[in-house]
């Protein structure tokens, strides 16, 4: 075999094995004919721009930069829209602000965006007063509304995703390299957003950071080079037939990428080191990142770096921790230890949602106690073994919704019914995603 053979084989090689967690497909010859449409559609991202956030990343994990990566649980096809892609970028690039500004360190932008449609399910099956339908699997697969017809896994869906992740991206494209983006509108992403005590607080840095740069427009330095800003697009690597069917060969390279998004990661359920998920993305050359629950042992996580990165290159590999508030200081340390004794680089951040649902007055939810709790119980661990503590995971939306419980606006558990939105899982609102900046803030100075 030559090596483009060769290549296209071990692309291939995951389908000899039982996939976990794909959606009960009904019809084989359906799925078979999307994954050769999809096979034939542009690619939605560019290896060069992955090879980017490669070495973005790589910083990270070196203490030079810090990861802030955020978005929705589960996009939705109906909340592709302008206004609700505009406000979630808003308020990632507010956030920035603050870790830039209060940490003096680069941010490495990354949405949960522009691909979020598919989740893994625990149960295949959801009841409601006696009627058992097929799990929403995310738009990607399924639609949410509860009726036989709606819960039918369509492939036509991939497409759907396709499309909107595309026009997501568009729109993403257009507002961090069209101006928006220039700190020059630091104050403008705050608009209509000033009764709480976190958006005066970053009216403060938004007033500084103006006179930062009358400062340096006096001194001669051009800041219109700060108009534009990488934003990364980011999702959970799935579905399998949609990811191989988005992959491409580098013409360039001759190295194969999955150019549905810069960066993919595999999910805590979808992380054995044999499994087929695992499997595949070794092929790829993106930038990767695995969920790493309190389940992982110092054993899994260095099989994982020999699965996903074996020559040990930097930025290729982030672990990105969801241990739970209760569990983080205890569980986290002896597989941080782990990657540190082994020298290949992992870039460590840290998912503070996902350990830590809960269930109040039947609504999904957080504590924004434990969120913050947690990420002050990752930065605890990685002070004590002296290893770099390189980003935040976050499920936000720029929306006032009312889906994880306190935050300054001290939402209780009556409050979750006001506005409670999301599909799947509970998000961070607009300012309870600030405030967690501000925390952040501290404890990267500390
Ligand atoms: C998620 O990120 O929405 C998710 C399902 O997370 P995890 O794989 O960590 O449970
Ligand atoms: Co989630």
């Amino acid at each position: 075999m030559g090596p483009e053979a060769e290549l296209l084989a071990a692309l291939d090689a995951w389908q000899h094995q039982d996939v976990a967690y794909q959606p009960p497909w009904p019809d084989a010859a359906h799925l078979g004919a999307v994954r050769s449409r999809l096979a034939t559609l542009p690619p939605l991202v560019f290896a060069g721009e992955a090879d980017a956030l490669r070495t973005q990343l790589a910083k990270a994990g070196a203490g030079e930069a810090f990861v802030l990566q955020g978005g929705d649980c589960a996009e939705s096809f109906a909340e592709a829209t302008a206004d609700k892609i505009r406000n979630k970028i808003k308020l990632l690039l507010q956030m920035a602000v603050v870790l830039t500004y209060g940490a003096s360190m680069p941010v490495v932008k990354l949405g949960r965006m522009a691909g979020q449609y598919a989740k893994p399910r625990s149960s295949q099956t959801e009841t409601r007063d006696q009627v058992t339908l097929p799990s929403f699997y995310g738009d990607a697969v399924n639609s949410h509304e509860f009726d036989a017809a709606s819960r039918v896994p369509d492939p036509e869906r991939l497409l759907d995703s396709y499309h909107t992740a595309a026009s997501t991206l568009n729109l993403i494209r257009a507002f961090t390299t069209g101006g928006f983006a220039s700190l020059r509108q630091a104050h403008e992403w705050n608009r209509g957003f000033t009764q709480n005590p976190a958006y005066a607080r970053y009216e403060e840095i938004a007033a500084e950071i103006d006179r930062a740069m009358r400062f340096m427009t006096a001194c001669g330095v051009d800041v219109e080079s700060l108009r534009a800003v990488d934003l990364f697009a980011s999702h959970e690597g799935l579905l399998l037939d949609y990811e191989r069917a988005l992959t491409r060969i580098d013409s360039r390279t001759g190295l194969a990428y999955d150019c549905s998004a810069h960066f993919v990661w595999i999910g805590e359920r979808t992380r054995d080191p044999d499994g087929a998920h695992v499997e595949y993305f070794a092929q790829v050359r993106n930038p990767l990142g695995v969920k790493i629950g309190p389940s992982a042992t110092p054993d899994d996580v260095v099989r994982l770096v020999d699965r996903l990165n074996p020559a040990g290159e930097a930025g290729r590999l982030t672990f990105i921790a969801r241990m739970g508030a209760g569990k983080v200081r205890d569980a986290l340390g002896p597989l941080v230890a782990k990657t540190a004794a082994d020298g290949r680089p992992v870039t460590w951040t840290c998912d503070p949602m996902h350990g830590n649902t809960i269930t109040v007055n039947g609504y999904k939810t957080r504590r924004f106690t434990d969120v913050v709790d947690e990420v002050a119980g990752f930065f605890e661990v990685h002070r004590g073994l002296g290893t770099v503590p390189g980003g935040l995971h976050v499920e936000l939306t720029g929306d006032d919704v009312t889906e994880v419980l306190g935050g300054a606006e001290e939402i209780d558990a009556d409050g979750l019914a006001r506005r409670y939105e999301t599909l799947v899982d509970p998000r961070l609102n607009h300012q309870q995603g600030l405030e967690l900046a501000f925390q952040v803030v501290e404890l990267l100075r500390a």
